[in-house]
């Protein structure tokens, strides 16, 4: 099969497409001809060889598909051939084919297309998770969701509104702070121009932030320490503006009663993501068949454009996912 195999570590250039040997599906998992995956700054930094895959996952990219079941294991009784189905990935998205265990497929609904099934699992589990496996957010709370536009952003704003949580969102341009508006946030703060937590401040009061997901890291580290309530859960997913924190006052943290979880979707157990995959069919995919709930599509690039859609993200351009289509 075809599939993007990186050269050698380092700069999206080193990304061609290539054979490579189509995968077997084992007793438990599905084939499925891949007809969208999508780009994650995990794909990113595997790339550029800071982040291995996990011990026994696909070596190619890719954490995300949406496709054709084309042949099923010896024991899989749920899926078919010809099933259009999509699902988190431990690796081996950016391919013609991939396999994935039949436990963690979800049905595409009718109303999606391939590149909007694409479009939903990792940021939409992600999100799911930390709000509220994690986050334990509850219906008439307040989240506090940096990079608000981004892929993840964008899916826990749906998410937390959907849940009855008012939504506060930081995010770096005037067009990012409208599409999350758009998507129902309820104060969307531009961390440009000026210290996020003094807006906070004026319209919420002090330490009125319930959950914080937290993608910057170092940076943010004083501010989120204010925002907090009493009893606040500080979610940590990601740490792209720093992961050193040179001074931590502790005592701060017991005053409030705040837990502080630190957290990647991709080491988690393949238990604990068909359970979070099974719950989330559950509570969110009836919603996303109703319109509630809406896959955010930036780019759609061919697949043999792979590597300017590195380059797109890499430049904090995009709102929501960049999706890569295949044989289109
Ligand atoms: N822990 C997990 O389980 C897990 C799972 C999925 C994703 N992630 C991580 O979560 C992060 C978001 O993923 P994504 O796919 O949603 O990302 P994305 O769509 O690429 O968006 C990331 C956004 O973060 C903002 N940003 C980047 N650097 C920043 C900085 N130094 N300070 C402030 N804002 C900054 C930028 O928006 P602005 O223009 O608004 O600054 C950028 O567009 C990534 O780091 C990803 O690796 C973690």
């Amino acid at each position: 099969m075809k599939a993007v195999l990186v050269e050698q570590p380092g700069g999206p250039e080193h990304m061609v497409i290539g054979d490579y040997p189509t995968p077997e599906p084992q007793a438990d998992e599905i084939l499925v001809k891949v007809k969208a995956t999508a780009v994650n700054r995990a794909d990113v930094l595997q790339r550029k060889g800071h982040y291995p895959p996990p011990k026994g996952a696909s070596p190619i990219l890719g954490l995300e598909i949406a496709g054709v079941v084309e042949k099923v294991g010896s024991a899989v009784t749920k899926w078919k051939p010809g099933d259009r189905v999509f699902g988190l990935l431990e690796g081996g998205g950016y391919a013609e084919y991939a396999v994935i265990a039949e436990n963690m497929v979800l049905p595409i609904p009718e109303n999606l297309s391939f590149a909007e099934a694409a479009a939903i699992p990792e940021v939409f589990l992600t999100a799911y998770q930390t709000l509220f496996w994690i986050g334990d957010l509850k219906r008439g709370e307040r989240v506090l969701i940096h990079a608000g536009a981004s892929g993840v952003g964008t899916a826990a704003i749906q998410l937390a509104k959907a849940a009855g949580a008012e939504v506060v969102v930081t995010a770096g341009s005037e067009g990012k702070l409208e599409a999350c508006r758009k998507l129902g946030a309820d104060l969307a703060i531009n961390y440009k121009e000026g210290p996020f937590v003094d807006k906070i401040e004026d319209v919420y009061g002090e330490a009125a932030m319930d959950v914080i997901l937290d993608f910057i890291g170092a940076p943010y580290f004083e501010a989120n320490l204010r925002a907090l309530a009493y009893d606040g859960r500080w979610v940590l997913i990601s740490t792209l503006g720093g992961a050193r924190v040179e001074a931590v006052d502790l005592s701060a943290f017991m005053a409030k009663r705040i837990a502080f979880t630190a957290t990647t979707l991709r080491s988690r157990s393949k238990p604990y993501k068909i359970r979070l995959t099974k719950e989330f069919a559950g509570q969110a995919l009836p919603r996303f068949r109703s319109g509630e709930l809406k896959p955010v599509i930036d780019r759609r690039f061919p697949i043999e454009q792979v590597q300017d859609a590195h380059r797109y993200m890499e430049e904090n351009r995009n709102i929501g996912k960049i999706v890569l289509t295949i044989g289109e």
